[in-house]
């Protein structure tokens, strides 16, 4: 059961602040929230196809608005005047903060490093990736440069960083030995996509347990010589189930989203046994 709330004619000038627009439904649904009873609010979305914006814009405005809000009051409702592709992948993600980013991958989990430029999209496996600092937060990953990821990346300026889950072994290998020079891998492999929150970045959500967006930090010199590139954390997100305010949780609940770890020639294995170190009696 949801409450229902009408909102006539309230005008923003959307594209160009989204924190507010964020901040604006935050207010209003909190506020129904703590008066309805603890319904659940939904929202509808009206577009306004002559305000200039593009589908990809409009997307990404609004799954950042479902992400930011992150605790569940918003879940979906999308009317889509103008326009056929409607927000119909919601995100179960919850925002991670920025500081927190760098656990996202300190226990170097294979990746998938996401692209897009211009018409052009792609995915690829990465086993070499790292954290460099916390704030902000940067990170490093090696793309070798025969890649079509590195030459979008280098077009773009922006790359994303997904963590995918053990239910994702078999799609992380396929794009990590195909190439999309010739094909759109998330067609080829039926990998759905929602629109990163700051980029538009294409992120996968589906059996990954974390995403983030990031930002090309130029530096000619590794990129050329050692095939790494340093990028800035820009927003991050991950599924609840395993990572929250900050922590990871591996259990045997949420299988599916263990992260893997390659061992060479498609063999993986799963962080799955949590230890907690213990202070040691002297
Ligand atoms: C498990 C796995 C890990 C990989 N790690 C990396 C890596 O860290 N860096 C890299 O440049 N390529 C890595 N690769 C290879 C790329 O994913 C592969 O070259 C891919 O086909 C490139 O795709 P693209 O041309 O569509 O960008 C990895 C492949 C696999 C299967």
């Amino acid at each position: 059961m949801a409450g229902i709330y009408q909102e006539v004619n309230t005008n923003f000038a959307c594209g160009n602040n989204r924190v507010a627009l964020a901040n604006y439904y935050s207010d209003v649904v909190g506020y129904l929230h703590t008066h309805a009873n603890n319904l659940a609010v939904m929202i509808s979305l009206y577009f306004n196809v002559n305000a200039g914006q593009s589908p990809a814009n409009w997307t990404s405005l609004w799954t950042y608005v479902l992400v930011q809000r992150g605790d569940g009051l918003i879940r979906q409702s999308v009317l889509n005047f103008g326009f056929s592709n409607s927000l119909t992948t919601m995100s179960h993600f919850h925002p991670v903060d920025l500081s927190h980013a760098s656990r996202l991958i300190n226990h170097g989990p294979t990746v998938l490093i996401t692209t897009s430029h211009g018409n052009r999209r792609n995915v690829m496996a990465a086993a070499w990736s790292m954290p460099v600092e916390f704030t902000p937060p940067r990170i490093a990953v090696v793309i070798d440069k025969s890649t079509f990821t590195r030459e979008l990346a280098a077009a773009s300026g922006t790359f994303g960083l997904i963590v995918p889950g053990a239910g994702m072994i078999d799609l992380a290998y396929a794009v990590g030995t195909t190439s999309g020079r010739d094909i759109d891998k998330f067609e080829h492999f039926g990998i759905d996509t929602i629109a990163g929150p700051v980029l538009g970045l294409p992120l996968i959500e589906t059996n990954c347990a974390a995403w983030m967006e990031c930002r090309l930090i130029s530096e000619p010199h590794t990129e050329d010589a050692y095939d790494t590139c340093f990028a800035e954390v820009v927003s991050a997100a991950a599924d609840p189930r395993i990572f929250s305010n900050g922590h990871w949780t591996v259990d045997d609940s949420n299988t599916p989203l263990h992260t893997i770890h390659h061992l060479g020639a498609g063999k993986f294995v799963r962080a799955s046994a949590m230890q907690i170190a213990q202070p040691i009696a002297r």
